[in-house]
């Protein structure tokens, strides 16, 4: 038997895709094994996040992490010694405890999640198989449907469009990569429809095309030109799934589409919303409205639930509670999972479950500031979550990640099941 209980803890620099300074931890085991993780950053957050710990000041935009590392190598490393890597759920819960806030701000969620991480994958290595197997145990396991996006957009690219994710799915693909093989053409039609009309201004944070459009709703004409460019049928094989992040340009009620030279209330911005629904082949959006306007959430899910999914974000930061508390007031039908806006692992599988018992659907998502790490690809698998939410279809960080949902459907080999359509619970037919 091999002793999983941690030895140390230690921590250092490194950077993410934004070339800001992050936290990457590395624990290790009694028995050598050995894991390691780095956190991700978001850029459009939404207010209830677990927070980062950033050091402040003039250097490197006040973005280092050295108060974070001090963190993981002197309290965390102490608390956690003897621990059993095994038991994610106290090693987790130590963390939370030994923080003592509500939000992380103390130890900083940039150490935590990457401590829960890394923790998890030397729990993984002790036991010789890889995270996502170590996680789902010896059950069958699914490979996620993932959400790709084709033109970024709002805080990601300098708020050139106001929507930030015009996103595609291929509930039609029979297995995972031939839904990256559907998305690899869609990408390529984009760009080359873009480049046709000299629309193409270089890629966003999460490598999809940074465009020049004229409207918010013309980034939808490409796109869906793009899709039948490309061969491909829309909503059957291929739909377009949006993630309006709607915090960074509504507050109060109020949406100011700087592209459109628009200003809607909360009503007017869902007509808006329905008129794209209604004219482009969507099936997905999140974020419809700002995390301050759940009633706008609510008459939103109320109107179009039963076709779309409707993500929360910025709305649900990832939180148990909170899925429980807009399930049961009729805002939103799935969650998205991102590990550092809750600050654990264990926090973030929670909110998956609540998002089960609810009977929703949910993402595992990455941030906008991402590295070559690939944890999120083996929760997702691991978890049984239905979708993976990278970025885009270009840049290594993204890639990294879509490659090894390849390696693990290459190592299923004949076991490999795709989520497909499946994914979105039948929504997206019409
Ligand atoms: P973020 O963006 O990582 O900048 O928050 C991703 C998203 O909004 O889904
Ligand atoms: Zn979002």
């Amino acid at each position: 038997m091999s002793d999983t209980r941690i030895n140390d803890v230690s921590a250092m620099r490194v950077w993410d895709s934004r070339g800001r300074p992050t936290v990457e931890a590395q624990v290790i085991l009694r028995d050598g094994s050995c894991g390691r993780a780095i956190a991700p950053a978001g850029a459009s957050t939404g207010s209830g996040e677990a927070v980062d710990l950033r050091d402040g000041g003039d250097a490197l935009g006040g973005r280092d992490v050295q108060r974070a590392l001090a963190n993981i190598r002197v309290e965390i490393a102490d608390a956690l010694r003897h621990m059993d890597a095994v038991d994610q759920v106290a090693v987790d819960a130590l963390l939370c405890r030994l923080d003592g806030t509500e939000n992380k701000g103390r130890l900083g969620a940039n150490a935590t999640v990457a401590v829960s991480m890394a923790s998890a994958h030397a729990a993984a290595a002790a036991n010789r198989v890889p995270l996502w197997r170590h996680l789902a145990g010896d059950g069958d396991v699914v490979l996620p449907l993932p959400e790709i996006q084709i033109f970024g957009g709002g805080a990601h690219a300098g708020g050139r469009v106001d929507v930030q994710d015009f996103m595609i799915v291929a509930p039609g693909a029979e297995s995972f990569d031939q839904a990256l093989v559907w998305t690899a053409e869609v990408y390529a039609a984009a760009g080359q429809l873009l480049e046709a009309q000299g629309r193409l201004r270089g890629v966003a944070d999460e490598g999809g095309y940074w465009p020049e459009f004229s409207s918010n709703e013309e980034a939808l004409e490409y796109l869906s030109k793009a899709i039948e460019a490309a061969g491909l049928k829309p909503v059957d094989q291929v739909a377009i799934a949006l993630d309006i992040a709607a915090s960074e340009f509504g507050q109060r009620g109020r949406y100011k589409l700087s592209l459109d030279g628009d200003e809607l209330d909360s009503d007017g911005f869902i007509e808006r919303l329905g008129a794209w629904i209604g004219r482009y082949p969507i099936v997905s959006v999140e974020d419809p409205l700002a995390e301050d306007d759940e009633e706008g959430l609510r008459a939103f899910t109320a109107r179009f639930g039963k076709r779309l999914q409707i993500v929360g974000d910025d709305y649900l930061v990832t939180s148990a509670a909170r899925v429980e508390h807009a399930a049961a007031i009729g805002a939103c039908n799935a969650v998205l999972i991102k590990p550092n806006q809750a600050g654990t692992l264990s926090e973030a599988r929670q909110a998956l479950d609540a998002s089960r018992d609810a009977g929703w659907d949910a993402i595992v998502s990455a941030r906008s500031g991402e590295t070559e790490d690939t944890t999120i690809v083996h929760l997702a698998i691991g978890w049984g979550a239905p979708q993976l939410k990278v970025g885009s279809f270009a840049r290594s960080e993204r890639m990294a990640k879509w490659n090894e949902v390849l390696r693990v459907e290459a190592a299923l080999g004949e076991r490999a099941r795709f989520a497909g359509a499946s994914a979105l619970g039948g929504r997206g037919s019409r």
